[in-house]
């Protein structure tokens, strides 16, 4: 990989990335939640950072950071890049991170080349892109692409707060969301890491990213009946737990299956499990499970979704237990990069001498939503091992210049309208 010929600062966007690294949840690195007061640090300490970097810097109404650097043609739209700074718990320091770093980087290597755009370039930390404690994902980036619904607004999290308030809290303005939709954006370019074992294993620099699955979360609920775990003998319990247990299973069976004989890439993960009353000297009596499942293709989702709707009440039913909701948290399609943004990605990569290859990201990312309102394109960079959503999340500081560089040029390809979307 040559990366001495790069405009971009190497050490300054490394030292960015673990400074904000370091705003985490102290005993359990690298945390930064959404919605929370070590989320809020984080996003303090990037906005002086835009400003630094003499962005003009807002909070939409839709809670999302956005550092602008005017163009020089009214009206010409603007050129974004962006991702998330928040994290899952215990989760790494490049996920999401990285994007929104690389991007500031980008603006600062045009700032310095005295480099003006046509084009509005805006730096945008999307809120909330990992799944928060209220149930769903890119709440920031949907707020964008104007499909934050009404009903989202008003899940609720912890303490009975509504998404609503907690995007306030965040300097968002939830009665005024209609103006976060955007429909200026000429083109949406994401830099992220893999979060897989690919680019590592073939000793390739950059991914470009072709397809991004499509995300469906259901939330399901068992009822059983609380009883006293000293006294109940077995055959008279409704263990909700042993039932949700067994559902697990299920629901993994049939994903496999679906893996196995569905079109194209599909996972099912059931990662949240809450019980109550959560007391070791009481039958559980009742269970919400959340299930995530990824799919390449949308039917293959559909599929799965009606034959977990048409199999898990039994499988619940058999334990003693009843299967009271299967509710659709949320259900995203599939994504797709724009043609002309992959093919500009492709050519910068080669103009600076890396290798590269197409792939198909089983992660979720922003430019999913903001491929509903706008051309999209991502590029993925390696990640030791493909390890992510973990603390042991590691990518070496050439590898993200590298991406970063491939997304300056595309960039200025864009501007001049050397790429069109
Ligand atoms: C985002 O990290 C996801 O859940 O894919
Ligand atoms: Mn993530
Ligand atoms: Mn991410």
């Amino acid at each position: 990989m040559r990366t001495s010929n790069l405009p971009i600062n190497q050490d300054r966007l490394w030292d960015d990335l673990m400074v904000l690294a370091e705003i985490t949840e102290k005993d359990k690195p690298y945390t930064r939640r959404s919605f929370t007061p070590t989320f809020l640090q984080g996003r303090d300490w990037l906005k002086a950072r835009f400003e630094a970097a003499g962005l003009d810097t807002r909070i939409d109404a839709g809670g999302n950071l956005i550092g602008r650097r005017a163009g020089a043609k009214r009206g010409a739209g603007a050129i974004v890049v962006g991702s998330h700074s928040d994290t899952v718990p215990s989760g790494g320091r490049f996920d999401g991170a990285a994007g929104v770093l690389a991007g500031l980087e980008v603006a600062r290597a045009l700032q310095e080349a005295g480099h003006d755009l046509d084009h509005d370039l805006e730096i945008i930390d999307c809120l909330a892109e990992e799944v928060s404690a209220f149930g769903i994902s890119c709440v920031g980036s949907r707020a964008i692409a104007g499909i934050l619904t009404e009903e989202m607004l008003a899940y609720e999290g912890p303490g009975g707060e509504r998404l609503a308030q907690a995007i306030a809290r965040m300097g968002g303005d939830p009665q005024r969301l209609s103006e976060a939709k955007r429909s200026d954006i000429t083109a949406f370019l994401e830099l992220h890491i893999e979060q897989g074992p690919v680019l590592e294993a073939e000793h390739i620099d950059v991914g470009i990213v072709e397809t991004i699955a499509g995300i469906t979360r259901l939330e399901v609920t068992i009822t059983g009946r609380a009883d006293h775990a000293g006294t109940t003998p077995f055959n008279l319990r409704r263990d909700a737990l042993v039932a949700a247990a067994r559902a697990i299973l299920a629901i993994q069976a049939i994903a496999r299956e679906m893996a196995e004989t569905g079109e194209g890439y599909f996972v099912a993960t059931t990662g949240e499990i809450h019980a109550e009353p959560n007391a070791a000297n009481v039958v559980p009596g009742r269970v919400r499970l959340i299930l995530d499942a990824r799919a390449e293709r949308h039917p293959t989702m559909q599929r799965f979704v009606s034959r977990i709707k048409g199999e898990i009440p039994a499988v619940v039913a058999a334990s003693g237990a009843e299967l009271s909701s299967i509710a659709t948290l949320s259900d995203a399609a599939p994504a797709h990069g724009d043609s002309g943004l992959c093919a500009a990605l492709i050519d910068a990569a080669e103009k600076l001498g890396l290798t590269h290859r197409r792939m198909t990201s089983g992660a979720g990312h922003d430019a999913a939503h903001f491929s509903r309102i706008a051309p999209v394109a991502m590029v993925f960079t390696p990640c030791r091992d493909g390890r992510s959503h973990c603390p042991e999340e590691w990518a070496e500081p050439g590898e993200i210049a590298a991406g970063a560089a491939t997304i300056l040029r595309a960039v200025l390809a864009i501007d001049r309208h050397e790429a069109t979307p």
